[in-house]
């Protein structure tokens, strides 16, 4: 038997009362007083409560007597007024007499509350997350989320945009990371990779003559997690015929202010702040700069030049650079164990150490104390602009680690001091960005992808002056998060095949890897431009939650497993023959231990 429902749990008010209603849902609490039974009954909008008392019949009530929390019920009765009211939810000035009950299913006890702030393992929560979900805030969640991709669709489509699905088994694509790869059984020994992005198949829609496409689509990075990196995650992905870059940047801002309005009832002011990449790292430390609050990296080389501390004397020397950022109020926060803890943290980003000087109240102290008198001390702080009670943080070393480590730096204080506003939403885009960079290895990388187009006029580096060459792309930022990328791409074969010379690439390795664009482009490529967007970075700021494994149904873990599923697992030896593949005896896998 089923229940016609005729509301919704969380829907109910105090002008409903004296209806029959009929609510279906799963039991929140069940607190039972043998012939008086209170429920709160659950479903994806709220919860409401429910008394049964002995006006029912004995079997209902009996019914009542046997409920448990997370039992899949129906119930029947009337709306009444509540005596106490509950001004917590919004269901609070009411109550349901019920008169039949449905038990649809029993439920074991669950292995994890239903309760938002339940504080419970992330692993156990991931692995009966269809319990997890039940949860208002995990509801409230896939319910943005879903928000977000129907504002984009509603967007774009009035735009001009047709969202056209593209393959998912390709072959290799040139993104940063590591390829999924899928075996063929039809070509044993041949393999498919699950696309990083449609970056390619979207161009071909261009040469296709589709003029706007875009897609909400899935795609697989085999690279280390982060709290804002899955394995699989979805963009919203982008590309636009005979577009400049300020064509893409105005369609996007049009789309992000109505985002922000329609989801958040925010009024964003558009057209966004634009910083170049070098502007950004100068004064920010970071290529995605939060913006919400006001310290600023400095260049302190000129200060130190010959000075009496010879680790500053040995940087300048082997062209390296001293920065700082003074940290307004910091002098008393600051002890010496947070700065240690702050030492251990900039490690990671290559710096040796971190020098120090406050003044705190007039009274000036430094790390580097020996080597300063009190006047050099406060000298040094004036020309950081430092007050009274301000600390000033300095890093020497290559200029990558001084942008690193203080880029980190800024953000971890301004959390420490509380500067940050959260009601502040800071989108900016960032441009012009290098066209190459050197991997860890010294080998020449596009930053973005080879696709993407030089600066025009800036073409004779190509020759001479790889890493000074700058690109037509662009990134959006939102609070200190790339939230998405794009650019302006190639269309001219002839400049096509000298970017991936200038990546090392032979023409013959240039054909097997991206053959079928150079092929395309020779049949009148259009001019064209696009973006990606992160759509669970995106959904994970509005919500203001600090990893994207929150807006994700089911999520992987930190080591790239589904717990729900146990995905990855081990093919059958049939599967296994028949795709002729065979596993090394010797593969050091902890997984099959
Ligand atoms: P890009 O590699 O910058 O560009 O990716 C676009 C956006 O996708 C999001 N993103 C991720 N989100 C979660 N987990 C990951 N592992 C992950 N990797 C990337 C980020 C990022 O800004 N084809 C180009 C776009 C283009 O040029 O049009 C591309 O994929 O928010």
């Amino acid at each position: 038997m089923l229940y016609k429902r005729t509301h919704m749990c969380g829907d109910l008010r105090i002008d409903d009362v004296g209806k029959e209603v009929v609510l279906n849902g799963w039991v929140a609490k069940a607190r039972n007083f043998g012939s008086l039974v209170f429920i709160d009954i659950r479903d994806k909008t709220g919860i409401t409560q429910v008394t049964i008392n002995d006006d029912v019949t004995e079997e209902v009530l009996e019914k009542a007597n046997q409920l448990r929390s997370e039992y899949c019920i129906g119930i029947k009765g009337r709306v009444c007024e509540r005596s106490s009211k509950n001004n917590n939810i919004p269901t609070g000035d009411i109550e349901i007499f019920a008169n039949d009950i449905i038990i649809y299913s029993e439920s074991l006890t669950p292995p994890i509350y239903i309760k938002d702030d339940d504080n419970v393992d992330e692993n156990l929560r991931l692995k009966y997350r269809y319990l997890d979900l039940r949860k208002g805030k995990m509801q409230r969640n896939l319910m943005m989320r879903y928000a977000v991709v129907k504002c984009a669709r509603d967007y774009f489509d009035k735009q001009g945009f047709t969202e056209i699905e593209t393959p998912m088994l390709i072959k290799p694509t040139p993104e940063g990371a590591r390829d999924y790869i899928v075996p063929s059984r039809i070509h044993p020994g041949f393999f498919y990779a699950l696309p990083q992005s449609p970056q390619m198949f979207k161009q071909l829609l261009m040469v296709s003559g589709v003029d706007r496409y875009f897609q909400v689509v899935k795609c697989f990075r085999d690279e280390d997690l982060r709290a804002d990196r899955q394995p699989e995650f979805t963009q919203i992905d982008l590309e636009m015929s005979f577009a400049s870059e300020d064509d893409v940047i105005e369609i996007q801002e049009g789309f992000l202010k109505k985002l922000m309005k329609e989801v958040k009832d925010i009024d964003i002011t558009i057209p966004f702040p634009r910083i170049t990449y070098a502007e950004a790292m100068e004064r920010f430390g970071s290529d995605k700069p939060d913006t919400r609050f006001d310290i600023e990296l400095m260049k302190l080389n000129d200060i130190f030049v010959d000075c009496p501390f010879e680790v500053f004397n040995k940087v300048l020397s082997e062209g390296g650079d001293i920065r700082g950022i003074c940290v307004p109020g910091g002098a008393s926060e600051f002890s010496r164990k947070k700065i240690d803890k702050l030492i251990e943290d900039i490690k990671h980003y290559g710096a040796g150490g971190l020098v120090w000087i406050k003044n705190d109240s007039g009274n000036i102290s430094s790390s580097v104390g020996k080597f300063f008198n009190e006047e050099e001390l406060k000298s040094i702080l004036e020309k950081c602009g430092a007050e009274n009670s301000d600390i000033v943080f300095i890093v020497s070393g290559k200029t990558k680690v001084t942008y690193d480590a203080l880029g980190f730096l800024r953000k971890r204080v301004a959390e420490l001091l509380g500067l940050i506003d959260s009601n502040k939403y800071n989108f900016l885009w960032v441009v012009n960005f290098p066209m190459f960079e050197k991997d860890e290895d010294g080998r020449i990388k596009a930053m973005h992808h080879p696709f993407t187009q030089p600066n025009l006029t800036e073409l004779y580096k190509l020759d001479s002056d790889l890493l000074g060459l700058n690109a037509n792309a662009y990134d959006i930022v939102l609070n200190g998060v790339e939230l998405g990328g794009g650019s302006v791409r190639i269309h001219n074969n002839d400049l096509q095949t000298k970017m991936f010379k200038a990546l090392g690439l032979s023409e013959e390795e240039c054909y097997d890897k991206f053959g079928f664009l150079i092929e395309a482009f020779k049949y009148g490529a259009p001019p064209h431009a696009g973006l990606a967007y992160g759509l669970d970075r995106l959904v994970m700021l509005l919500l203001g939650e600090k990893s994207i494994r929150e807006v994700i149904a089911f999520p992987k873990n930190q080591n790239a497993e589904c717990p729900v599923s146990e995905a990855p697992a081990k093919p059958s030896d049939d599967q296994l023959q028949e795709l002729g593949i065979e596993i090394l005896a010797d593969i050091n896998n902890d997984k099959a231990q």
